[in-house]
């Protein structure tokens, strides 16, 4: 065997292999088990020689991982360029969503009350006949009562009829003064039609402070009116009849499509009924233990439904709980 030969014969080889699979090739035929120099370094005898070929089996493993490197670094390289991520390429297009109408009303009708330093509160869907009627000094007879009128969900519990039983918590858990809106989802067994739909949501606002009367009412729906329908509104009262109230009351916020003159959406009155208020019945103070003598207070609820179809002009109801994106997508 010539060293000298084998050795310029081999580095030739390992220079010239151009992937990991042709540089093993080249490794076994000139460092496997059964090739040349190996054999050679297995029977030599003396020690010069013996030296001599080992360190040449060395120069020949470091060519081998030498160009190993190299091989990688190359493969790397390739990849790092061909599969490379453009991250200055524009995205996929992915659709954006917005706000639901009662959304955009029910944090409108927050902001408007948080500008007046009221807390905004959260209540159960579900509530007790308890706090759904008898705190809020239903009568016993009163038709709301009925299991024609409330979904009853049997044990005393019912899906709450209005936002009002917010009131009786909020006077419970806390002493007045008190400046509350408390906004959700209420439950009557209404026929969907245009106008009606057994779930929707309202906004309940009450105040529980001394010497607070119906021109504070008065002021405060003003504000509200205003702030959800414009500067230019206006507001009046109606007298009605709530089990809770006393006096009790129906405002009515000007209409404006007619500015108060009489067209078809506020049926030629020029004005538009905005849902129920009034001052806080004793006996509702006396039913969370507080003195009507000292304390007096007004409460109020209105629909958010009622309230996005007068600010949208949206003629049906059902068009705020079907989902359906052509509708949806104009707010
Ligand atoms: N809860 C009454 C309703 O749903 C509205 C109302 C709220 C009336 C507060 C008076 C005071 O019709």
């Amino acid at each position: 065997m010539d060293p000298k030969a084998l050795e310029t014969e081999a580095l030739g080889a390992i220079a010239a292999a151009k992937s990991l699979p042709e540089l093993e090739e080249a490794r076994i035929r000139f460092l496997g088990r059964k090739a040349e120099l190996p054999q050679a370094l297995r029977e030599v005898r003396d020690r010069e020689t013996g030296m001599a070929l080992n360190e040449l089996r060395e120069r020949l493993e470091a060519a081998v991982a030498q160009r190993r490197e190299a091989i990688e670094r190359a493969e790397l390289d390739r990849r790092l360029g061909e599969e490379a991520v453009d991250v200055t390429l524009p995205g996929e297009d992915l659709p954006l969503g917005h706000l639901h109408p009662i959304t955009h009303i029910r944090r409108a009708v927050e902001d408007a009350f948080l500008g007046l330093g009221y807390e905004v509160r959260d209540d159960r869907e579900v509530e007790t006949v308890e706090y759904n009627f008898d705190k809020l000094a239903f009568a016993p007879t009163h038709s709301s009562r009925s299991p024609r009128d409330t979904f009853f969900l049997g044990g005393g519990r019912v899906l709450r009829t209005e936002t009002s039983p917010s009131q009786i918590h909020m006077m419970e858990e806390r002493e007045p003064p008190i400046y509350m809106v408390s906004i959700g989802r209420t439950y009557r067994r209404d026929a969907i039609t245009a106008t009606r739909y057994p779930i929707f949501h309202q906004f309940e606002g009450l105040a529980v402070d001394r010497g607070l009367t119906l021109a504070d009412l008065k002021g405060t729906l003003l504000h509200v009116m205003r702030a959800l329908y414009g500067e230019d509104r206006r507001v009046r009262f109606r007298t009605h009849f709530f089990p809770f109230t006393e006096p009790s009351i129906e405002p009515d916020v000007s209409c404006g499509i007619c500015g108060g003159e009489g067209c078809r959406t506020c049926k030629h009155s020029g004005w538009i009924e905005m849902g129920g208020a009034g001052m806080v019945d004793p006996r509702v103070f006396e039913n969370v233990g507080i003195d009507s003598e000292e304390w007096s207070g007004f409460a109020f609820g209105c629909g958010l439904e009622r309230t996005a179809q007068l600010r949208h002009d949206i003629p049906d109801i059902r068009a705020l709980w079907e989902g359906d994106l052509r509708v949806l997508r104009q707010f």
